[in-house]
């Protein structure tokens, strides 16, 4: 698991395009959440997101975090492999946009870490387990969850 965290930050990270030109607002969120998260990473996500490279406050990244993860449970709900968590996924984070809207964000920052993020983890036992014993999409599914973590600890940025 460490491992496989460890793979795919270095693969966003070297991501050819990301981290061009960037954002001080992106610069100053990540350096805030460093020993957290890698600074390379963090910048590499946020920089590759026109929404959040435009964001000119932390709640404007924090929004931007949300979509980002948003998108990507989106895009791997396509390949129809756990269409029910990945579901359950996307209704947690619509909850945690309207949490986020309303300036809720402690309760967003939670509701992503204790529910969101977890569905995708969810998703990886279940075919772990099953008859295959594999999980296809165990890098998406890794993904996600990273994605959605991030966007809880930038959330939390906003609590104080
Ligand atoms: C943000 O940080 C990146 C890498 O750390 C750097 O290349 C970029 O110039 C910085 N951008 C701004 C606007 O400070
Ligand atoms: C995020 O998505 C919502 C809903 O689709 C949209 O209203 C909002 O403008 C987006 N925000 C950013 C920062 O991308
Ligand atoms: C997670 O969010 C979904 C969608 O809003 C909700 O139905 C479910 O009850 C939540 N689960 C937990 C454990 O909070």
């Amino acid at each position: 698991m460490v491992q496989a965290i460890t793979i795919i930050l270095l693969a966003v990270a070297i991501a050819p395009g990301l981290a061009v030109g960037g954002s001080s607002v992106i610069n100053a969120t990540c350096a805030q959440l460093k020993p957290l998260w890698p600074y390379d990473y963090c910048v590499g996500v946020l920089s590759g997101d026109p929404a959040a490279t435009a964001a000119t406050d932390v709640r404007g990244v924090a929004s931007a975090a949300v979509n980002i993860t948003t998108t990507k449970a989106v895009s791997t709900l396509r390949l129809s492999t756990c269409r029910e968590y990945y579901g359950n996924m996307l209704q947690s984070l619509a909850d945690v946009r309207v949490d986020l809207d309303a300036g809720r964000f402690s309760d967003a920052s939670f509701e992503i870490s204790a529910n969101a993020s977890a569905r995708p983890m969810d998703c990886d036992i279940y075919l772990f387990e099953g008859n295959a014993h594999k999980d296809p999409i165990q890098q998406e599914n890794t993904e996600n969850s990273i994605l959605a973590g991030l966007a809880s600890d930038i959330l939390r940025l906003l609590e104080s």
